[in-house]
C-alpha cells in the first residue's frame, strides 16, 4: 500500500509541532517531529562535550548513538538516546542551540535521512521539520510551508517556556528565534526554504483553531480525504 505523506516545513516557533500533531490525530496519521531527532543528536554532543559545529568530531560519535523514536500509549512521540528517554531534556533552550548547530552538518543530515524516510514508507505521516518537502520527502502528496512573523513566534515561544516552568525574557527569545532563522535559512546543507509547490500558510493573525482548520482544509483538498 502506498502511504500518504504530508510534509510541513517552516521556521521555529511557527506552531508546526502543535498543529501537525493535532492534524495527524484528526486524520489518524502518525506524527513525526523531526526537530526532536536533531535535538537528540544535539543533546548527545553536549553530553559528550563535543563541539556541535565540528563535523569531524560529530562524525566520530554518530555510529555510537542509538537515536530512536517510540510512541507511547497515547500516540505521543518519545525520543530515546541509547535506551534512555530524553523527551523532556531535549526541550531545554540550551539544546535548541546545539540542535541548530548539529543540523547544519551534512554528515548528521545524511545519518538521519533513512530513519525519516523509513517511517514515511511504513505509515501515513504528517512529518514536520525544515527540509521535509524539499529533501526528505520530495514526492510528498501534500507540502505546506507554515510560518508566522518573528514577533508572533517569539510571543508564542515565551508562553510555551513559561508553561514549562523555564521562562525567558521576550527580547532574548526573539533574538534567539532571529538567530536560528538566519542559521537555518543560510546553511549550505538543506537550508530552510519553501518548496515551489508547497502551499504557504501564515498563521500570524490566526488562533490555534483557525490555523488547524486551514491546515486540514489544505490537506483534504490535496488528498481528497
Ligand atoms: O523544530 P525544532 O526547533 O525542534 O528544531 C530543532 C533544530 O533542528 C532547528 O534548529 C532546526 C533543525 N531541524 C532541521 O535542520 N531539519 C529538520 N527537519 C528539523 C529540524
Amino acid at each position: 500500500m502506498n502511504t500518504i505523506r504530508v510534509a510541513i516545513d517552516g521556521p521555529s516557533g511557527a506552531g508546526k509541532s502543535t498543529l501537525a500533531r493535532a492534524a495527524a490525530a484528526d486524520l489518524g496519521f502518525l506524527y513525526v517531529d523531526t526537530g526532536a531527532i536533531y535535538r537528540t543528536v544535539g543533546l548527545s554532543a553536549r553530553n559528550r562535550a563535543v563541539d556541535p559545529g565540528d563535523e569531524v568530531a560529530m562524525a566520530k560519535i554518530l555510529p555510537s548513538l542509538q537515536v530512536e523514536l517510540r510512541y507511547d500509549g497515547t500516540g505521543q512521540q518519545r525520543m530515546y538516546l541509547n535506551g534512555q528517554d530524553v523527551s523532556e531534556e531535549i526541550r531545554l533552550p540550551e539544546i535548541s542551540r546545539y540542535a541548530s548547530a548539529v543540523s547544519a552538518l551534512p554528515v548528521v543530515r545524511a545519518y538521519l535521512m533513512e530513519t525519516q524516510r523509513e517511517l514515511a514508507r511504513k505509515h501515513n505521516v504528517v512529518m514536520d521539520g525544515r527540509d521535509i518537502g524539499t529533501v526528505v520527502l520530495p514526492d510528498a502528496e501534500v507540502k505546506i510551508f507554515l510560518t508566522a512573523s518573528a514577533r508572533v513566534r517569539a510571543e508564542r515561544r515565551c508562553r510555551e517556556l513559561e508553561g514549562r516552568g523555564t521562562p525567558q525574557p521576550f527580547e532574548e527569545v526573539l533574538r534567539d528565534i532571529e538567530d536560528r532563522d538566519f542559521r537555518d535559512t543560510h546553511r549550505e546543507a538543506a537550508p530552510l526554504r519553501k518548496a515551489a509547490e508547497a502551499t504557504l500558510l501564515d498563521t500570524s493573525a490566526m488562533d490555534f483553531q483557525r490555523s488547524l482548520e486551514a491546515l486540514l482544509e489544505i490537506i483534504r483538498e490535496r488528498t481528497g480525504l
